[in-house]
């Protein structure tokens, strides 16, 4: 027998969802305050850092999140240019609110041209305001945080952000600053290796804009000092690591990627998803007749490993597949995966199968951790109104 649950079938399924998650008025767009996001009374927004280098695929995670937390995507603040929008780049949705932490640059563009710093300097960006527009969040309090205008280099009038029962901060330096880092009830770090960086970069800036291969490494090592300076020491403090690697399959195969999710042990609300067993060692190649993969193959494993001296579970998937349907016969080995039924993980990826990383670890591995993420915020939300049930009756 193959593997596979029909759509229609998945749908189905979905009809046992708790309505929280299950997107209502699909499509409809609606205006901010029509929606039901405001915070219940004496709610705490759970409050996620995404840390990653621009341009590594995070706005598809974002989608994938928000997807995920069901609700519609309401779209970008300030609903883009015409009928009075303006350029923003938070995203709402009815439970959570993305923000991009460039928009705590201290400088606009020409104010980086006469410091001679680059963007991934911390001295670049404002982690005082940062710290205190986080904490006022935290608190319930709206905000009015600026905007950076990634199209003309500016620094535009500040928006209004309101707190959401979800906030995720997604960026260069979510972890840089210890007060900020505090705030923060669940982190991860997407770490694209270099290879990997530059074969993208080729493809991109070489195939499709014709850039040459000497000015694509030159700003690739223009960027580098400062990349590890700041950006890359932070994933050592993260609870969940996104590797992005070159597949181990073939060598000469520059397309084809490895993706291991490293998940930290001991973190608060986080247990890690695994392959079949618990604290084993797996190597799994997948039956091709019920995961069919392209050359040079799929093959998925999963073990316990160190990571800057703590203890973690990685799952790891190398190599692509053909039909995301089929994608349920890797979801049946998996297990603590924090869907609600079986098929719910295939289901978000179908979902978005257009999005880039549908055919691979990568996609898989960031709906991991959205479901992560959603259950995070479901354990604090159910502890939250047990002190607040305990609090009353004691009264
Ligand atoms: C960039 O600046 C120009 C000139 O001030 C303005 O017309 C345009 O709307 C700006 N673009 C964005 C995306 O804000
Ligand atoms: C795997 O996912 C990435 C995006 O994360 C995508 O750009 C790429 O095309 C995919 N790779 C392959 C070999 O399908």
């Amino acid at each position: 027998m193959k593997f596979t649950l029909s759509f229609t079938a998945l749908t189905t399924v979905a009809a046992f969802a708790p309505s929280a998650f299950t997107p209502k008025n699909a499509g409809v767009p609606a205006s901010t305050s029509s929606l039901n996001m405001a915070l219940k009374d004496g709610q705490t927004p759970v409050v996620i850092g995404v840390a990653a280098d621009s341009g590594c695929g995070k706005s598809t995670f974002m989608r994938r999140l928000t997807s995920i937390f069901g609700g519609d995507v309401v779209g970008p603040l300030g609903g883009g240019f015409g009928n009075g929008g303006w350029e923003t780049n938070t995203l709402v949705s009815d439970l959570t609110t993305v923000i991009c932490l460039d928009d705590y640059h201290s400088n606009d563009r020409n104010g980086r041209k006469v410091s001679g710093l680059t963007a991934l300097n911390p001295l670049e960006n404002n982690f005082d305001l940062m710290f205190e527009q986080i904490k006022a969040l935290k608190d319930g309090k709206t905000i009015s945080k600026p905007i950076y205008n990634h199209v003309n280099g500016t620094l535009d009038t500040p928006e209004t952000i309101e707190p959401t029962p979800i906030i995720i901060f997604e960026g260069l330096h979510p972890m840089h600053d210890e007060r900020v880092r505090d705030l923060l009830d669940f982190t991860l770090y997407l770490d694209i290796s270099d290879e990997v960086k530059l074969n993208w970069k080729i493809q991109r800036d070489m195939e499709e804009r014709g850039h040459s291969l000497e000015s694509i490494m030159a700003s690739i090592e223009a960027r580098k000092p400062d990349f590890d300076a700041y950006i890359d020491p932070q994933k050592k403090d993260s609870d969940v690591i996104i590797e992005v690697l070159p597949t181990n399959l073939d060598k000469e195969d520059k397309k084809t990627l490895n993706v291991r999710c490293i998940q930290k042990d001991g973190v608060v609300d986080f247990s890690p998803c695994y392959l079949f067993d618990q604290g084993s060692t797996i190597e799994w190649t997948p039956a091709p007749t019920k995961l069919s993969a392209p050359a040079p193959g799929l093959k998925m494993a999963y073990r316990s490993e160190q990571y800057f001296g703590r203890d973690c579970q990685v799952v790891e998937m190398d190599g692509s597949f053909d039909n995301l349907q089929e994608l349920v016969y890797v979801e049946s080995a998996l297990s603590n995966t924090k869907t609600k039924f079986y098929g719910e993980l295939t289901q978000a990826m179908l979902a978005l199968a257009d999005a880039p990383g549908s055919n691979n670890g990568t996609g898989l591995m960031q709906t991991l951790a959205a479901f992560a993420i959603r259950d995070i915020y479901e354990k604090k939300t159910a502890a939250a109104k047990k002190v607040k049930q305990e609090t009353t009756t004691s009264a």
